[in-house]
């Protein structure tokens, strides 16, 4: 008999409630792709007495997840509590000096501590794999590790957190304001505990940084990151962006330039009908671009149990079949520093802006944005309020120094009542 390898799961939310169903219903196939069984010996929750609709009475119990990561009979510590320090990192880093391997899904403890956790596991000659922690069931940390180790890669960029492409998405197909739909996703339990980390972009910021680690060799640097939530996209945003024939999405990006490494997580106009454009509701979408193999395009479903417990999954198979690759793809020890640079790459802008009715207003803006070297690609003005109209200008590529350039020049009209709104265009 081949010996198994044996799991203890920390956290039985969605996450670990649905690896125990795989592990269950599919122990046969489990065995026969790794080469050997893939069993639980042990559970922990901070709720014992709890119907997570998966039977659990033949696993044994520890109330203590560190406990539970240096038990004689686990080979693998599933980490799939959540939380970027606390018991989540105290259990993991137990697990690593326990000789322990480690799975997590835990994106926010990787991008807070990431460097020194891998570190730790390369000393303890252990890995610490997380397909999970990164747009939910689409298999990305593989792809870039494995399926593109052989590419220098150029640009990764992604719709990664379904909560927001949600969120903007039945804004648009419903006609609701932002506050009415994000009640309503609140409602059907998709945001996090702390809202701020979905709609704050925090959460994809971290998943970015996961990624942009994996593909530059840099150390994850998720403080460097320029982060922009959703919460100031209005309705009328995404349907000026829609008359244009754009979307609003959340949309992180993060390349290597000659100046350093820029990652940006912010809400960008994407033609609506390229890939990015197209993506509905929850759904997650990468784009990775490497020098040898071109664009390639995941898109699938960035949450739920199946697809998250699909993806710790695939890391267990993997320590079950002997494959051991490294945190992020390469020794911890010769990651470099990431030398972080503000994205400065010239790109087409979307331009809102409330102005006083009056003769010469819009002339006045116009001046400013020559003043500041922009050049107008389109303008429309919509029917209005009785004092302010609403104006929108979508600007040729110009740089964020010249944006700024000229936001100091639209202040200075007197015709302008609020802020301005300015939404960058990514083209694909
Ligand atoms: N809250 C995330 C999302 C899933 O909405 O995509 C977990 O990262």
């Amino acid at each position: 008999m081949t010996t198994p390898l044996r799991l203890g799961i920390a956290g039985l939310g969605t996450v670990g409630a649905g690896v125990v169903k795989i592990v269950q219903t599919h122990a046969d196939l489990l065995a026969r792709r790794g080469g050997r069984p893939v069993v639980i010996s042990a559970v922990s929750a901070r709720t014992r007495d709890k119907d997570r609709g998966v039977d659990l009475s033949s696993y044994d119990w520890e109330d203590d997840p560190v406990v539970l990561a240096r038990r004689d009979d686990v080979d693998v510590f599933l980490e799939l509590m959540g939380g970027p320090d606390g018991p989540a990192k105290a259990a993991t880093e137990a697990a690593l000096a326990a000789g322990k391997d480690v799975v997590t899904a835990n994106k926010a403890m990787l991008a807070l501590h990431g460097q020194a956790l891998a570190e730790a596991a390369e000393a303890a000659g252990r890995v610490i794999r997380f397909e999970a922690a990164v747009a939910g069931g689409i298999p990305v940390v593989k792809a870039l590790t494995e399926g593109l180790a052989g590419n220098q890669i150029s640009r990764v960029m992604g719709v990664m957190n379904g909560t927001c492409n949600y969120i903007l998405t039945r804004m648009e197909s419903a006609g609701l304001p932002y506050q009415t739909v994000f009640d309503e996703a609140n409602a059907l339990g998709y945001l996090e505990a702390d809202p701020t980390l979905d709609v704050g972009g925090i959460d994809a910021g971290h998943k970015l940084a996961l990624l942009a680690a994996i593909a530059f060799g840099t150390k994850v640097d998720f403080d460097a990151i320029e982060i922009e939530g959703i919460e100031r996209i209005s309705i009328d945003d995404i349907r000026h962006a829609a008359d244009m024939g754009f979307r609003i999405k959340l949309l992180g990006v993060a390349q290597m330039t000659g100046r350093g490494l820029e990652q940006r997580m912010s809400p960008c106009l994407v033609p609506a009908s390229s890939p990015l454009g197209t993506l509905e509701n929850a759904t997650n979408m990468v784009v990775l671009e490497g020098d040898a193999v071109g664009q390639i395009v995941l898109r699938g479903a960035g949450a739920g149990e199946g697809p998250t417990a699909s993806a710790v999954m695939s890391d267990v198979m993997d320590i079950a079949r002997g494959i051991r690759v490294a945190t992020f793809g390469q020794p911890a020890t010769g990651l470099q520093d990431a030398r972080p640079a503000r994205a400065t790459a010239a790109a087409p802008y979307y331009l809102r802006i409330a102005l006083e009715d009056k003769p010469g207003a819009l002339a006045k803006i116009a001046t400013a944005l020559g003043e500041a070297g922009i050049s107008i690609d389109r303008m429309r003005q919509y029917q209005h309020a009785e004092t302010t109209a609403p104006v929108l200008i979508v600007t040729h590529k110009t740089t964020r120094d010249a944006l700024d350039h000229a936001r100091a020049g639209f202040a200075k009209t007197g015709v302008m009542v609020g802020e301005p709104v300015a939404i960058r265009i990514e083209k694909l």
